[in-house]
């Protein structure tokens, strides 16, 4: 079931859109922004408030790769592993994170601290290899930049 804040929150999108269903990416993050995640019963309450298939908005969530269709931890580190990242050996740096937080891609360390995900281009080529935690972009990785950038992460 939807919270009053969370339907309140979705509801004041309408405006804004053509459709109810094109509000459809913006109705997940606010769940999203609530409970972490969106689980298939959000998933489900949130289809019937825009009138919008199931199956089809599950299409979206899937294809979004912001939207987390599992639990995550507090912090989720996005390690770029698209070109320009890959030609400035993002390979070591992912090597060193998962070695830092004992933990593969896709999983959450034990103590539900961050997620580690690989993700396509961040659009900071520039700044290769970069990673994203929470909102935040980091760029020109090595070794130990990426250790002080994990300890203001609690
Ligand atoms: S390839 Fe990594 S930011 Fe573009």
């Amino acid at each position: 079931m939807l919270s009053e804040e969370e339907r309140r929150e979705i509801e004041a999108e309408f405006p804004h859109y053509p459709t109810r269903q094109a509000v459809c990416i913006d109705a997940m993050k606010i769940v999203q922004k609530h409970r972490g995640w969106v689980s298939d019963e959000a998933l489900k309450d949130i289809s019937e408030l825009l009138g919008m298939p199931l199956a089809e908005l599950d299409g979206v969530a899937t294809f979004y790769n912001l939207i987390f269709r599992q639990p995550v931890g507090r912090h989720v580190i996005y390690v770029c592993d698209s070109v320009s990242c890959w030609i400035m050996h993002s390979d070591r740096q992912f090597r060193h994170l998962r070695e830092r937080l004992g933990t593969a891609p896709g999983e959450t360390t034990a103590d539900g601290r961050f997620t580690l995900l690989p993700i396509v281009c961040l659009g900071a080529c520039d700044r290769a290899p970069v990673m994203m935690v929470d909102d935040d972009l980091h760029g020109l990785l090595e070794p130990g930049k990426i250790d002080g950038i994990l300890e203001k992460y609690r």
